[in-house]
């Protein structure tokens, strides 16, 4: 514990912004995506941390419970760097299965099997981000995982890379279809490392112009609705692209790619 309180917190705090259920499609996709689900079942210590839950804790304790359905025994630890919302987050603490500690990139020393950080690098610059990712990805227990992303204030769009130690795995969309006039929309929610690169020349911007082509020839399965025609857009899109997973998801409103696939250059 003295070895803790050394650490200094890394970063800055930035808005708080939160909402209930804002990050049940990240939760769905960790708890749902058997690879990803493994890295917590698996776990010697099941330890998650959810770095920078915001103004009120209720994320967390939305990972937790959900975390739970998978791994019994899971603890979860909500990590902010400002100390208010730690002091304010105490109430809802469930020692050990649901702890609020002071912390930053760092993890105040913890090291545990998976990391969500959602919505906090966004507001870091572009320039910080390898740095903040190369911390984070120190900590983790062998076979770790960092899912870091970002979403809109209600969670229906969403995007995030998943890290492990060797680096940057994969890349996911995630949105409720009928949002969106067209899947580029979700632009505007990329995390910091691809937010600026949707410009021309860019994969992700490439990845988005193949996608927007796909809906477009997927138009006739609107008549099925808009999660309908988003699976026969990525159905299509898998054609071509390093798509990683199948129409169970799709169907979700998801899709995830290699990393490669987006890969800023
Ligand atoms: C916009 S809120 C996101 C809240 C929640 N994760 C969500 O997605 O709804 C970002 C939070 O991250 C915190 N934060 C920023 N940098 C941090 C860091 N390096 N370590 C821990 N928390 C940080 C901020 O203080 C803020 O409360």
């Amino acid at each position: 514990m003295a070895g803790r309180a050394r650490l200094k917190p890394l970063g800055a705090p930035t808005r708080g912004t939160t909402n209930p259920n804002r990050l049940r499609r990240s939760d769905r996709w960790v708890t749902g995506t058997p690879w990803a689900r493994r890295v917590v079942q698996a776990a010697a210590d099941p330890l998650v941390v959810d770095l920078g839950y915001g103004a009120t804790p209720v994320t967390t304790v939305e990972l937790a419970r959900r975390l739970r359905a998978v791994r019994a025994d899971v603890r979860v630890l909500g990590l902010e760097i400002d100390q208010e919302r730690v002091t304010s987050a105490a109430p809802v603490a469930d020692p050990p299965w649901l702890e609020f500690r002071r912390g930053g990139f760092e993890l105040a020393g913890a090291r545990p099997a998976l990391v969500r950080a959602f919505n906090v690098l966004r507001q870091y610059d572009e320039a910080e981000v390898a740095a903040a990712w190369t911390t984070m990805l120190d900590r983790l227990a062998p076979g770790g995982l960092l899912v870091e992303g970002t979403c809109d204030e209600l969670g229906r769009r969403c995007s995030w890379v998943t890290l492990d130690a060797g680096g940057p795995r994969t890349f996911t969309l995630a949105c409720r279809p009928s949002d969106l006039d067209q899947p580029s929309d979700l632009a505007e929610r990329l995390p910091k490392a691809l937010i600026h690169r949707n410009v021309p020349g860019e994969r992700v911007h490439a990845l988005f112009t193949a996608l927007d082509h796909c809906w477009a020839r997927a138009a006739p399965f609107a008549n099925f609705g808009p999660r309908a025609r988003w699976t026969e857009a990525v159905a299509m899109l898998a054609a071509d692209w390093p798509v990683r997973d199948r129409r169970t998801r799709w169907r979700l409103g998801e899709v995830t790619l290699d990393w490669a696939a987006v890969t800023p250059s």
